[in-house]
């Protein structure tokens, strides 16, 4: 323990050695505070600058999912590869062992479900409930074009401000009606509002053509939504080809938990977003998982 009988002067001052100033590493973050900053880079690895986010906040809406009928029991063994957990505050309390480590992206809005307009939603989650649940960050959907466009981008305002003041960046999810087309102009419109409002991170659908577009226009990270199940070598493409135009990595769910071998997928689409390594390497990360289990 310091104390005062023995106070020696400091002697090596390193003044031959300029401090550094070093720029913060992701897209658009540079003049955010520290603990904002902090917390992306607990959401976006350093080295690779990107995020692999497993996506298990579907019951907000659609109750259980398919593949998330236990989260305690589907989620938990996928948790130790991915960057971040995003969630709602119900699954992480009640499913989610408080030992986790990985930064935890929490849904913070509500207010509707699959039997009613999708975009009628309100933040849900004071910020306090946030800082509580060591949040890294809090999203909610704006619903560009819908019926409740108005709210929605308010709602993501009202987080963005709220969490402005205590250093917890917002993600803004792109939410997209079933009439909506996914195409260029949409997300170039939706991705970004979402920046101009002030989200410090947005997510979006892959798309192509044009996908890389969107991203140049946005001047935050991108990050994309898995969408709907598909083959898992597709799904393997859809996040190699999203990270080569650009992306920030993927924010991805039932591409995962609703895969046969869902360990081995997300393992495999880690190896995308990180390594850079190709959907038919990939491949052979989640076949080789899936033969080990098979074998016990
Ligand atoms: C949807 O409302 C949620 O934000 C999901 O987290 C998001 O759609 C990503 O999940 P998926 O990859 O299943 O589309």
């Amino acid at each position: 323990m310091a104390d005062k009988d023995d106070v020696k002067e400091g002697k090596e001052f390193y003044v031959d050695v300029p401090a550094k100033n070093e720029p913060f590493y992701l897209k658009g973050s540079g003049s955010l505070d520290w603990g904002m900053q902090n917390r992306l880079a607990r959401i976006f690895n350093p080295k690779s600058g990107r995020t692999v986010m497993l996506a298990f906040d579907h019951g907000y809406f659609q109750g259980p999912t398919t593949g998330l009928e236990r989260i305690d029991v589907n989620i938990r063994p996928l948790a130790e590869h991915a960057d971040v957990l995003m969630c709602t505050r119900g699954a992480l309390r009640t499913s989610i062992p408080a030992s986790n480590t990985k930064a935890i992206v929490l849904r913070c809005s509500a207010g509707q479900s699959i039997l009613t307009e999708l975009s009628n939603e309100a933040i849900n989650v004071e910020i306090e409930d946030a800082i509580r649940l060591n949040a890294c960050a809090m999203a909610a959907q704006v619903y560009i074009g819908a019926e409740y466009e108005h709210k929605s981008i308010m709602n993501v305002s009202k987080l963005i401000d709220t969490g402005l003041r205590y250093g917890i960046p917002t993600l803004a999810v792109t939410g997209v009606g079933a009439e909506m087309k996914r195409d260029m102009r949409y997300f170039l419109l939706a991705t970004r509002i979402a920046a101009e409002i002030g989200a410090h991170y947005v997510k979006s659908y892959y798309f192509e053509p044009g996908f890389e577009n969107v991203v140049a226009a946005c001047p935050v990270p991108i990050v994309i939504a898995g969408g709907k199940k598909l083959p898992e070598l597709e799904a393997l493409e859809m996040a190699y080809n999203a990270c080569q135009a650009g992306a920030a990595g993927v924010d991805m769910g039932r591409n995962i938990f609703q895969s046969d071998c869902p360990t081995g997928m997300i393992q495999a689409v880690n190896a995308v977003v990180h390594e850079n390594e190709t959907p038919k390497q990939a491949i052979k990360i989640y076949e080789h998982v899936k033969n080990e289990i098979a074998k016990n």
